[in-house]
């Protein structure tokens, strides 16, 4: 496909897709009854503990289990001494996989947290008091606790093969030349650490073999083909030989794109013992053994005139990665394209740690690249006394020059009229320190936001059962964002029946492939080919109805016929009809079902080798526009003058997300990126020991995420229109882009309250004395 002009389907002012309406699985959840990955207990199912390496770096000398052994209820323990192989599997991008690292396969040690141990026991209790009792000796050697270690090297993508072709440095223009030449200069550094999803749910996997060697795996997971492919790819199964359930997802956001490698251990386990096995993740596990957001380091260079028009702007990242993998954070993105800068350049480089490999974290790239670009804005408005909305319309980018093609879309200007208004922006006295309430400095900051719109193939099925049952059914992923109601929204759009009435079934790979539930892709993916699938059920039921004899319905043309509430009718008579119910059992059939799918004319065999993988993926410019999500920021903060305490006052956000599909999901995916993004902004640290190269805070105690208290008013601004270019629906991306923009701006709100500018997340009180 060449062109983005995607056939849009026609939404009607009555239809509920737009319409509000209640979360359809929120009376699931408030109730208990909604089952998460690790509540389902396969009949025999064994319990399993995690042993982890207490040193970041060196090897297994000797590994003890007699002890763990002659523990009551143990099955058996695991280690690299008994371990059976495990094949590598596909890393993300390429698949699902997050480390390369195969449990068990080797005595090395790569970092503190590492698996070594899989204790297998009757109970939970047992296998958890039993792995401590596993005695693991190392000889240790010399780590890398994080960066600013001596030791520690960095080095460019150039070497990085694939990786290097997905985020490549790019140039445009002659930067240093425009630099040199720029009457007005910023030369900054911004700084971030280890960020951690700190999902409430933990990460666990529940895997049992059948006989015949077929694997199911029950585990929270964004994207249940991904899962399968890895799964498949580390046991070297035929892909229908696996299959992964995981209807509900207890917070992902990107620590459960794919699987990590305590579950290939626990499948391990479950063939090994002939049993299911069944291991949840203790928390500070969850810390250690999933890919956090690395740390990073970005410097930034804008030139200006001395009217504020950027005439260059260079942006070098720096993260973190493990010794075992690259991982980018590609913080550069939108430093690349938000502004129309002639001179530009980005470019990543890598310094690895001893630590677990690195992860998408909500809003990889952006969330911390925003924070760095919009920052420096800010500090670029501040040197030149301008309004910093003001410096960035003086910058708007009316063209996506990196790809040299229109916007689709972009509610970026509105987004920043009417966040400034919601926000009451004029009233803003520019000069810091300007504003206080009694012991308080007030600050006010803005920044914008913005994120890549993504899809990919997907399909989706769609069922009318013969008691009238409308079902539609995919292996996308519900993690909290809202698709099991914005499927039942596109069938009750379609059949016209009550929302409530339409049964969804999601996550489980044996339904249709679906697109991961991450990038912010899965609603702009999913709804429309649902929307076919369900055009194609209603078109067979009124054929079904009108050759049906003796109704009046009979040998009515499709365009004589329509579907109202359930049932088919005579256009515009909704009184002379026939029930779906009355219609398949005069037809005698079980169903009518349609599966649908936007792999286009890809072959089966091409399909299947991309299965599981986002070779596939449709990037924002990939059609004849650029299409974004946008966003503006408004935030104000109350920083104590005597204690330097920092609170978030008011968070208010305009967003460009195209179409709405549920402003009560949408409102709630923004509201939630805000927040974590406070968090980001004013809390959020994996703190490393640099003596004992580990993470010293692996706990919800001391890793610190906004509660409540620490969560004022936030107002949600919608300003996006339908966009032609996104998908049939008009939708865009919005999971990630309530992250973008918010560090920078509660950053700049602080710089207004006190003159402090904080270029080091997070902005704790320590930085304000
Ligand atoms: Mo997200 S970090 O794309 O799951």
């Amino acid at each position: 496909m060449t062109s983005t002009d995607f056939t849009q389907v026609d939404v009607g002012p009555t239809s509920p897709i737009g319409a509000t309406t209640r979360r359809r699985d929120g009376r699931e959840k408030v109730t208990g009854t909604a089952r998460y990955a690790a509540e389902f207990q396969p009949e025999g199912v064994l319990h399993a503990a995690l042993v982890t390496s207490t040193v970041p770096s060196g090897t297994i000398t000797t590994i003890d289990t007699e002890e763990a052994l002659a523990m009551p209820g143990v099955h058996t323990v695991l280690t690299h001494l008994n371990a059976t192989p495990l094949f590598p599997a596909l890393l993300f991008p390429f698949g699902a996989a997050f480390q390369s690292l195969l449990p068990l396969q080797d005595t090395r040690i790569r970092f503190s947290g590492q698996p070594v141990g899989l204790v297998v026991a009757d109970t939970f209790e047992q296998a958890t008091e039993a792995a401590t009792r596993v005695r693991v000796a190392y000889r240790t050697e010399p780590f890398i606790s994080d960066e600013s270690h001596p030791d520690a090297t960095t080095f460019g993508a150039e070497d990085c093969g694939k990786v290097q072709e997905m985020v490549p440095d790019l140039v445009r223009g002659d930067p240093d030349t425009a630099l040199a030449a720029a009457p007005i200069t910023l030369d900054v550094t911004y700084t971030s650490p280890r960020h951690y999803h700190a999902a409430m749910e933990l990460h666990s996997t529940t895997a049992s073999w059948t006989p015949d060697g077929s694997l199911t795996v029950w585990e929270p997971t964004q994207w249940t083909a991904g899962a399968q492919a890895t799964f498949a790819q580390w046991f070297k199964l035929p892909l229908d030989q696996v299959r992964v359930i995981s209807p509900y997802v207890g917070g992902g956001f990107g620590s459960k794109g794919g699987p990590h490698p305590h579950a290939a251990l626990t499948a391990m386990a479950a063939r090994e013992l002939g049993r299911p096995v069944k291991l949840v993740l203790s928390r500070p596990q969850q810390f250690t053994c999933t890919s956090p957001r690395p740390a990073t380091r970005q410097h930034l260079r804008l030139g200006a005139d001395r009217d504020g028009k950027l005439t260059a702007l260079t942006h070098d990242s720096l993260n973190e990665t493990s010794f075992d993998d690259l991982y980018i954070e590609a913080s550069g993105t939108l430093s690349a394209l938000s502004y129309a800068v002639p001179n530009g350049r980005t470019r990543y480089r890598f310094s690895r740690v001893n630590a677990v490999t690195p992860g998408s974290m909500r809003g990889p790239g952006e969330t911390i690249g925003s924070f760095a670009l919009e920052s420096a804005m800010d500090e670029l408005a501040v040197a030149l006394n301008l309004d910093p909305i003001e410096l960035r319309l003086r910058n708007y980018a009316d063209r996506d020059q990196l790809f040299d093609k229109p916007w689709s879309t972009k509610g970026l200007r509105r987004a920043y009229e009417e966040g400034a208004a919601a926000f009451g922006w004029q009233e803003r006295d520019p000069k810091p320190r300007s504003m206080r309430n009694g012991t308080e400095l007030i600050g006010w900051g803005m920044a914008g936001g913005a994120f890549p719109c993504y899809s990919h193939p997907t399909a989706a099925g769609v069922r009318v059962h013969a008691n009238g049952t409308v079902e539609v059914f995919s292996g996308g992923s519900d993690i909290g964002t809202g698709t099991y109601t914005l499927l039942a929204q596109v069938a009750a759009d379609v059949f016209g029946v009550p929302v409530d009435d339409v049964v969804v079934r999601l996550g489980d790979s044996s339904y249709p492939e679906a697109a991961v539930a991450g990038g912010s892709m899965l609603a702009g993916s999913l709804t429309p080919v649902a929307h076919q699938a369900a055009t194609a059920v209603r078109d067979e039921l009124i054929q079904l109805a009108s050759a049906l004899p003796g109704t009046p319905l009979h040998g009515r043309s499709a365009g004589e016929l329509e579907v109202n509430q359930g049932g088919v009718c005579l256009a515009g008579s909704p009184e002379t009809g026939l029930r779906f119910t009355e219609i398949l059992s005069a037809s005698s059939r079980e169903l009518v079902e349609a599966v649908r799918d936007t792999f286009g004319d890809l072959s089966e065999q091409d399909r299947m080798s991309n299965y599981g993988t986002l070779a596939l993926l449709r990037l924002p410019a990939a059609g004849t526009h650029s299409v974004y999500s946008w966003s503006s920021i408004f935030a104000e903060v109350g920083v104590d003058e005597e204690l330097g305490t920092v609170r978030l006052k008011r968070l208010v956000g305009a967003f460009d997300c195209g179409r709405i599909l549920n402003p009560t999901t949408a409102r709630s995916q923004l509201i939630g990126g805000m927040v974590m993004a406070s968090g980001a902004a004013l809390l959020e640290a994996g703190v490393v020991d640099t003596r004992q190269g580990r993470l010293a805070n692996p706990n919800l105690a001391e890793y610190m995420v906004p509660v409540n208290a620490d969560i004022p008013e936030i107002e949600v601004l919608f300003v996006g229109e339908p966009d032609p270019h996104s998908n049939p629906l008009g939708s865009k991306g919005i999971g990630e882009l309530g992250m973008t923009g918010v560090p920078a701006a509660i950053a700049n709100a602080v710089h207004h309250a006190t003159g402090r500018r904080v270029r080091d997340l997070p902005i704790l009180m320590e930085k304000m004395l």
